[in-house]
């Protein structure tokens, strides 16, 4: 592939190949020299048009790890304030010659469109309600090394379903890879159409949750409810938030896992947050580096065949 744009295109060999060279840079990133040259000559332009901490972060550092010249443009000081477009943004860059453009846009397409314009490898790091897909790669490392496998797994994906486009990407991956994948949320949060991803619907959590392996809690995504139902926090919480009583449905070696960022006392109990026999939250940040440290070598090594030929 050119570009990483979201999980719908990759084959289950493919995702497996990205996390098998993940695991390579779990381990360089643990050691006492974090630096090898994958990307030694080639520069990465980090463009977020929505806020980020954990994903800016671990491109950044993935970028730096391997060698490339990274910059973060900061799009709250940049053109785009005095009405540039997306597409002007992204062909002023281009004519610098990057290599890698990692790009996060709060509308679904976004990406896919600027990757069209511009001559050098895309990665997605989120648009609007669409993909995620170094989240879901990330998450099934983190799955994968926790669980010491990646399929016939019962994975619950619990909360604002409809406007994640990390439960989106994570559906697909995990339905790849031959999960059971359980969805549950209330019905004013969940999609519609998800029956035709082979998933179960469920609006009760402790019912949701009955054997599942995996917890994935996800966060209500109130920037994206455009004046539509908000619930009460409280009311949520109580209903939907996961605490000790309805983790208690899943298996007692069920992960609990969370994106980030993550709301206490609205999605989760700040207590199994921080609960280091179940929580893999920060194994997940932890994983995100070498996730994309993974998908860059793999898309660096491409453009670079592709200029050789
Ligand atoms: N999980 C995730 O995408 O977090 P950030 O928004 O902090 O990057």
């Amino acid at each position: 592939h050119r570009h990483l744009l979201g999980i719908e295109p990759l084959h289950p060999a493919e995702i497996t190949t990205i996390l098998d060279l993940a695991e390579t840079y779990v381990e360089q990133n643990r050691s006492g020299d974090k630096h090898s040259d994958a990307l030694r000559g080639l520069t990465q332009i980090n463009m977020f048009f929505e806020n980020s901490t954990r994903t800016q972060a671990s491109f950044e550092l993935a970028g730096k790890r391997l060698g490339a010249d990274v910059m973060n443009m900061s799009m709250q000081t940049s053109s785009v304030k005095k009405g540039e477009t997306l597409i002007d943004t992204a062909l002023t860059l281009n004519a610098m010659h990057p290599d890698l453009l990692v790009v996060r846009h709060p509308h679904s397409g976004a990406v896919d469109l600027l990757a069209q314009k511009v001559n050098c490898a895309v990665l997605n790091a989120g648009d609007g309600r669409h993909e995620h897909p170094t989240q879901a790669l990330l998450d099934a490392l983190t799955i994968r090394r926790k669980k010491g496998r990646l399929h016939r797994l019962t994975i619950a994906i619990c909360g604002d379903i409809a406007h994640s486009r990390v439960a989106r990407s994570n559906l697909i991956l995990l339905g790849k890879m031959e999960n059971r994948v359980r969805l549950i949320g209330p019905p004013t949060l969940m999609p519609t159409g998800v029956a035709e991803f082979g998933c179960e619907v469920y609006d009760d959590m402790k019912k949701g949750l009955e054997g599942a392996d995996v917890v994935m809690m996800l966060r209500l995504q109130k920037e994206r409810m455009d004046g539509g139902f908000i619930p009460s926090e409280r009311e949520y919480y109580h209903r939907y938030g996961l605490d000790a009583e309805k983790l208690a449905f899943a298996k007692d070696d069920a992960i609990v896992m969370h994106p980030g960022p993550m709301n206490r006392g609205v999605e989760i109990d700040g207590t199994i947050a921080d609960d280091i026999n179940r929580s893999v939250i920060q194994e997940q940040v932890e994983m995100g580096v070498a996730v994309r440290m993974a998908a860059m070598d793999l898309l660096a090594r491409n453009l670079r065949a592709a200029r050789a030929a």
